[in-house]
């Protein structure tokens, strides 16, 4: 390798790879950069996950396009490491290669009824309205008129905005055409949310929360008890708590202290302390049995939920979204700690199982530190892998590639002829974006793999 342009493989387009890539770029002007991504379409959640109706966070893709693809970093759309491709390929056809796969699947309840019809991981919805082409064919049964829905993350709050924001203020967003007509129909007018622990620990950010209670036509509920701290965490919060916690707190107050708004179309409420039990119906969802739990504070510092008496109450509902988590997938013949869900690493660097760097295999994003994080905690995390990636090279401590750069290109011919390259995705976008400025919004989305892989083959003809 010495003396040669050093060969990168990112595997996972999404924000982590991304800016890993526009971080290798900014250290090493000279490496060459292959971005390897399973769906025909980069930057993964910001395309996937962030909502629709958040349509100034999906900007960050023209940075992503700017400081990788304009850079000469190639995209390798529609490519399944693990699959079409190995490890040990990877690994003879580059210095280093960087997981960047993210959090694939949901993380599980564990409680009876959990996979009934009608109950969902909410990565699925998420899937489904932001047109991921995996979940593209879902049927959401909209019918009933109360949703339940398990969890106080940001996820959460995205999933109940899209349950309850107006179809028409939706309509101006990218959200995917099959999720719109099916919100058009939609019944539900209530949103039980439920939150395992108190005010003080729920999960969302303040800015997500504080939208929650602003939402056109929408009520928002908080039960004046639920609003109020236990001991517990009343003197968690004057001692340890965060800022993000005690604005929480504080709005969380000033909702529950709000006139109740009988005319709104649709209404949202907020519950506290009680962990649902079981999912319960007649082939389908018809209701959650929920329980109270109280905070208590463990040994090494934590507050956690425990149930208190034996009082279960069933709300009824015809859906259930968990959203308590996303969850990572082991990647074939690539260590993976099963009890974190995660690429064992230090400061990016891949472990072997006795505790050593794997030399050449990297890892950065959410299969490096587990599914949270907003996006601009990935530059942090890619900027410490990328570090200690630049120090490796210059170290010479990399097996170095040994298969030429067009052999990968060979290789990959033959086993993905529907390759979709950066070409590809550009008339995949091109074709997006027209169809956008033709009905007003942002972009309309082709969201099935045989309308992107169409678009993407437009250029090769
Ligand atoms: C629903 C949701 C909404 C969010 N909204 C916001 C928001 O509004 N603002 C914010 O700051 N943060 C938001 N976040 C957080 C943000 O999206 C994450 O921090 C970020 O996406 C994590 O980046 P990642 O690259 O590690 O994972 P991902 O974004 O999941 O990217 C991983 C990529 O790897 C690809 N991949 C997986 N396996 C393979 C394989 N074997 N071969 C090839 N490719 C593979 C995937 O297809 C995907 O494109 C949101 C997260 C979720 C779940
Ligand atoms: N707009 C944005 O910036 C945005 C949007 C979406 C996502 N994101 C980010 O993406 C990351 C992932 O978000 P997320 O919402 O999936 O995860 P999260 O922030 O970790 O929230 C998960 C929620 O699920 C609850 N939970 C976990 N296990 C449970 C169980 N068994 N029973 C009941 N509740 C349970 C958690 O409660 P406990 O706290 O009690 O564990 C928590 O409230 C976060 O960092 C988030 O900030 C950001």
């Amino acid at each position: 390798m010495a003396g040669e342009r050093p060969r990168v493989a990112i595997v996972g387009a999404g924000p982590a790879g991304a800016f890993a890539a526009a971080s290798i770029l900014r250290a090493r002007g000279d490496a060459d950069i292959d971005l390897f991504e399973r769906l025909p379409t980069p930057w993964g959640l910001l395309r996937g996950g962030v909502a629709p109706d958040h349509q100034e966070i999906k900007r960050l893709e023209d940075t992503f396009d700017r400081q990788t693809l304009r850079r000469g970093c190639r995209f390798l759309g529609n490519v399944e490491v693990g699959t079409d491709v190995s490890h040990a390929e990877l690994m003879e056809h580059y210095d280093a290669v960087v997981y960047a796969t993210g959090a694939q699947t949901d993380k599980s309840l564990g409680i009876p009824g959990e996979d009934l019809p009608g109950s969902w991981a909410a990565t699925s919805f998420v899937g489904w309205y932001n047109g991921h082409p995996d979940y593209r064919d879902l049927e959401f049964d909209l019918s009933a008129e109360r949703a339940v829905v398990i969890g106080n993350g940001n996820v959460a709050a995205d999933v109940i905005r899209i349950l309850t924001l107006g179809p028409d203020e939706l309509a101006q967003t990218d959200i995917a055409d099959h999720a719109l007509e099916a919100l058009r129909a939609s019944n539900v007018r209530e949103v039980v949310v439920l939150g395992r622990r108190g005010p003080a620990q729920a999960a969302f950010t303040s800015a997500e929360l504080r939208e929650l209670g602003r939402l056109d036509g929408v009520a928002l509920h908080v039960d004046p008890a639920d609003a109020e701290l236990d001991a517990v965490s009343r003197e968690w919060l004057a001692a340890d708590g965060t800022f993000t916690a005690r604005k929480n707190v504080e709005l969380l107050q000033a909702f529950a202290a709000r006139e109740p708004d009988t005319g709104a179309a649709r209404r949202i409420d907020l519950r506290f302390l009680c962990s649902p039990v079981e999912i319960r119906g007649e082939g389908r969802v018809e209701g959650v049995d929920v329980r109270r739990n109280a905070i208590v504070r463990e040994e090494d510092g934590t507050l956690r939920a425990r149930p208190v008496g034996d009082e279960v109450e069933t709300i009824a509902c015809g859906l259930v979204l968990r959203s308590v988590g996303y969850r990572a997938v082991p990647l074939p013949d690539v260590p993976f700690e099963e009890r974190r869900y995660v690429l064992p690493n230090e400061a990016g660097r891949v472990l072997t199982p006795d505790g050593r760097p794997l030399p050449g295999v990297y890892t950065v994003g959410w299969i490096k530190r587990g599914p949270t994080g907003i996006l601009g905690t990935n530059k942090r995390d890619a900027d410490e892998t990328v570090a200690a990636l630049v120090e490796d090279l210059a170290a010479g401590t990399l097996a170095g590639a040994r298969a030429p750069r067009e052999a990968i290109d060979a290789l990959l011919a033959e086993r993905r002829p529907d390759l979709v390259s950066g070409d590809g995705w550009r008339a995949i976008a091109g074709q997006e974006l027209e169809r956008g400025r033709a009905e007003g919004r942002p972009r309309v989305k082709l969201a099935s793999r045989a309308e992107l892989l169409d678009a993407a083959n437009a250029v090769r003809s």
